[in-house]
């Protein structure tokens, strides 16, 4: 019997690393439910995007994820925008459907699977989010369309802040407020509490600069940082009771909602996370 040596790919574009833990995810995912493609790490230069995208549909690629700098300026080359795309300005994920090129963003996605995992439904709840950066505005979109009452935003730079909060309340039913983060700042009245900054991310070993003794057990808390999982943030959170959630998990769910995006099939989430926790 001969084999059928038919090519099917997804792909990441612009990321140098061969073995991230996207990759390892995704390959766990389609060696689990037994599906011949790969998922290749490429590194694509700002200048040669459209490029990269013209081959894409040639290759006839099922899908790529966009990093950091090519997820507004690939907005360009695709052919339809997701509802959270058009509101965010920037996409991670598109979907190849028979030629036409779909732009997703599964940024904040998957701190909202997360959260319904662990069975928080996002309805009503406020909350308290530190950073106004790619990652918090994901995250403040996607709350605010799965029906968060209240957000409220601290950050450093107040135009940032401002910005992302008057996004919010002009494009959604949801209600945003903007802090100016100087100090050791009280946590402010809320249900969830994020960390959607930088601070923590390996090698930095340290946290937000924010009054913990302010963190209630009734909080849920959680990190965006994937890398160490058990950041300080979350590790003083549960000092004061709190429930913790970590990026590791919330990353794992981004992979699951991106691979069903590009197969049609429910991500087997155990084999993924099981493959990135062993490479931790
Ligand atoms: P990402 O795409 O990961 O969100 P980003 O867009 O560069 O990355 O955003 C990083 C966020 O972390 C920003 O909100 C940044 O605050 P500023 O807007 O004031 O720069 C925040 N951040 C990074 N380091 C910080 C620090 N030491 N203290 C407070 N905020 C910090």
């Amino acid at each position: 019997m001969g084999r059928n040596y038919r090519a099917q790919l997804t792909g990441v574009f612009g990321y140098p690393v061969d073995e991230n833990p996207t990759v390892v995810m995704q390959q766990a995912a389609f060696k689990e439910l037994g599906i011949d493609w790969r998922y290749l790490t490429i590194l694509v230069k700002p200048s040669d995007l459209a490029d990269a995208f013209r081959g894409l549909r040639a290759m006839n690629f099922a899908g790529i994820n966009l990093t950091v700098p090519h997820k507004i300026e690939a907005l360009k080359y695709v052919d339809e925008q997701a509802l959270e795309v058009r509101l965010i300005g920037a996409t991670n994920t598109v979907v190849n459907q028979n030629g036409r090129l779909i732009a997703y963003n599964t940024d904040g996605k998957g701190f909202v699977e997360g959260l319904r995992m662990n069975g928080v439904d996002l309805k009503g709840k406020r909350l308290a989010i530190l950073g106004a950066g790619g990652a918090s505005r994901a995250i403040c979109v996607e709350c605010a369309l799965a029906s968060a009452a209240e957000l409220t935003l601290i950050n450093r730079s107040v135009e940032k802040g401002e910005k992302l909060a008057s996004l919010i309340n002009e494009k959604t039913d949801c209600r945003a407020s903007f802090i100016g983060w100087e100090g050791a700042i009280d946590v402010p009245p809320c249900d969830i509490l994020i960390n959607a900054t930088s601070i923590g991310l390996y090698p930095d070993e340290n946290c937000p600069d924010i009054n913990y003794d302010s963190i209630t057990p009734e909080m849920i808390v959680q990190d965006v940082i994937p890398n160490p999982a058990d950041t300080l943030f979350l590790r003083r959170a549960r000092e004061r009771g709190a429930k913790t959630l970590d990026g590791l998990g919330m990353l794992v769910c981004q992979g699951a909602i991106g691979f069903k995006l590009w197969t049609g099939l429910d991500a087997p989430l155990d084999a993924m996370k099981r493959a990135i926790e062993a490479e931790q």
